[in-house]
C-alpha cells in the first residue's frame, strides 16, 4: 500500500533522508524507529505529500505522491505528536468537523464519524468544550480523531502517544488494533520500545537518514542475539547492518 523507492531528501546541502526504500502492506502496523534527527518525521512528511522528495518516488495504492499529491492526500491520515495545532477557540467537535468538511464529508457522515471516534477514544464527555482549556492528552485525542475523520486507508502517526496517560495510551493501542483489523495501513514512530513491541508487526530502524535494519521484533532478537529491545535498538543504530 505504501511503497517508498530510493527516496532522498536534501535540505540545502544537508541530507536528511538518503536512498530510503521500504513497503508497508494493508493490515500491517509498522514502527519507524531511530534516534532524534534520524529522518523519521521527514519521511512521514514526504509520504503525506507535505514535503517533496529530492529524488526517488513514493506510491500510495500505486499512485505517486509526487505526480498526484491531491489524489493521494484523501487516502492519508496524518498525526504529529507534540504541538498538534488545534483551534483553541473551537470545541473538540468543531475542530474535528472542520477537518471533515475540508475532506468533503457530508454532514451525516461527519456526525457518524465523530460519534464513532469519540466513543473509541473515550472523549464524549468533553466534545462540546473549547479545546483551549484541554490538557495535553485531551488535545492529543482530539488530534487523533481529527486525523482519522475521513476514514483514510493509510495512517501515519508521528509519536502519537506523546502526552497520553496510561489509560489514554491503552485506548490508543486498542484503536490501532481496531484499525489494523479494518485493513488499514499504519506507519508510526515512537521512542517507546514497549509500545513498539506491543503494536508493531514489523519495525524499520533509521540512522542518519538511512534504513539500517528491518524485520519483526522476533527476527531482530534472533539476528542480534539480544532480548532487551532498548539494547537492541542501540546496537542497531550504532553498530551492525543486520538484516533479518
Ligand atoms: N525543514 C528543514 N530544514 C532543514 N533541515 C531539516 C528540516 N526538517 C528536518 N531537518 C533536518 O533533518 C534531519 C531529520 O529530521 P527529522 O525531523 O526527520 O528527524 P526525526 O527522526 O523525526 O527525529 P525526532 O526523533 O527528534 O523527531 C534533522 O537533522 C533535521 O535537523
Ligand atoms: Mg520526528
Amino acid at each position: 500500500m505504501i511503497e517508498v523507492t530510493a527516496v532522498s531528501k536534501q535540505f540545502g546541502a544537508f541530507t536528511a533522508v538518503s536512498q530510503l526504500s521500504f513497503d508497508v502492506q494493508a493490515g500491517e502496523v509498522v514502527g519507524l524507529l531511530g534516534e532524534n534527527g534520524a529522518g523519521k518525521t521527514t519521511t512521514m512528511r514526504m509520504i503525506a505529500t507535505i514535503l517533496k522528495p529530492t529524488a526517488g518516488d513514493i506510491r500510495i495504492g500505486g499512485v505517486s505522491v509526487v505526480a498526484e499529491p491531491m489524489v493521494v492526500r484523501k487516502e492519508i491520515g496524518l498525526l504529529f505528536g507534540g504541538d498538534v495545532g488545534l483551534y483553541n477557540r473551537l470545541t473538540a467537535t468543531e475542530n474535528i468537523a472542520y477537518f471533515g468538511r475540508l475532506y468533503g464529508l457530508d454532514e451525516q457522515t461527519l456526525a457518524r464519524r465523530i460519534d464513532e471516534l469519540s466513543e473509541m477514544l473515550d472523549m464524549k464527555a468533553y466534545l462540546d468544550r473549547r479545546v483551549g482549556v484541554f490538557s495535553r492528552g485531551m488535545k492529543q485525542k482530539v488530534a487523533i480523531a481529527r486525523s482519522l475523520v475521513h476514514d483514510p486507508a493509510v495512517i501515519l502517526l508521528d509519536e502519537p502517544t506523546t502526552g497520553l496517560d496510561v489509560s489514554g495510551a491503552t485506548i490508543f493501542r486498542r484503536l490501532i488494533e481496531e484499525l489494523r483489523r479494518a485493513g488499514k495501513t499504519i506507519l508510526f514512530s515512537s521512542h517507546n520500545m514497549s509500545e513498539v513491541e506491543r503494536l508493531c508487526d514489523r519495525v524499520l530502524i533509521m540512522h542518519k537518514g538511512r534504513m539500517n535494519v528491518t524485520g519483526t521484533i522476533q527476527e531482530l532478537r534472533e539476528a542480534y542475539g539480544m532480548d532487551d529491545l532498548n539494547d537492541l535498538f542501540i546496537r542497531a543504530v550504532t553498530g551492525g547492518d543486520v538484516r533479518a
